[in-house]
């Protein structure tokens, strides 16, 4: 292991212990990238929207993928708060800086964690009450499938994942942690 990534998890006492390394995740974005190649037609731009702040890593390391393999990627960002520690508020907030175009688009909604599933649902029916995307697919790193609530169908998983609390790569306790090159288990 990477020394300084080594003196990280020795230092910090809520590291409980890695989930996921950075070549791990890599890979697994070049799996789900190939996966979602084959879904989309090469010759139109696929909308990625990206959850903020949590599937900021994932979504830049993705929407590269893609962009590798020949698809045009476009940029656009939705801010969704829920969490406030390591407790969901059971309350979904949607915060747009503009308006997106995605009429007519085909949408890649990625995020970093599916857990209830309320965040993704309310999402994406917001989306098509909004606009008229011509396909919306969703795309997440990690799935908890024991703890969902929603049926809301997720398209692309990375990882399932047990009922943990989880940090880094993007995903946070109370704002720390979300710059980590690998995920976690958190440990209170
Ligand atoms: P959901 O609406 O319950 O599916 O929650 C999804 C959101 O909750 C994610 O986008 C994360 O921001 C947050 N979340 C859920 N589980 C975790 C976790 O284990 N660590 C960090 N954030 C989490």
């Amino acid at each position: 292991m990477n020394p300084d990534i080594k003196n990280i998890i020795e230092n910090d006492a809520h590291i409980q212990k890695v989930m996921f390394t950075y070549d791990q995740i890599n890979h697994k974005t070049i799996e789900l990238a190939c996966d979602i190649a084959r879904s989309f037609p090469i010759d139109k731009p696929i909308v990625a929207i990206c959850v903020l702040k949590g599937a900021v890593p994932f979504y830049s390391l993705l929407c590269q993928k893609l962009s590798e393999k020949g698809f045009q990627v476009d940029f656009e960002f939705v801010r969704i708060r829920s969490y406030i520690g390591t407790d969901s508020s059971g309350t979904v907030e949607i915060r747009l800086d503009r308006e997106m175009d995605i009429d007519d688009k085909n949408v890649l909604i990625v995020e970093d964690i599916v857990d209830t599933g309320a965040t993704l649902e309310k999402l994406k029916r917001f989306l098509n009450e909004k606009h008229s995307p011509n396909d919306i697919k969703i795309c997440t790193l990690l799935d908890k499938p024991s703890r969902r609530l929603k049926d809301t169908k997720i398209d692309f998983i990375g990882f399932e994942i047990p009922d943990e609390f989880v940090i880094g790569f993007g995903m946070d306790c109370d704002q720390k942690y979300r710059a980590l090159p690998f995920i976690a288990i958190y440990k209170q």
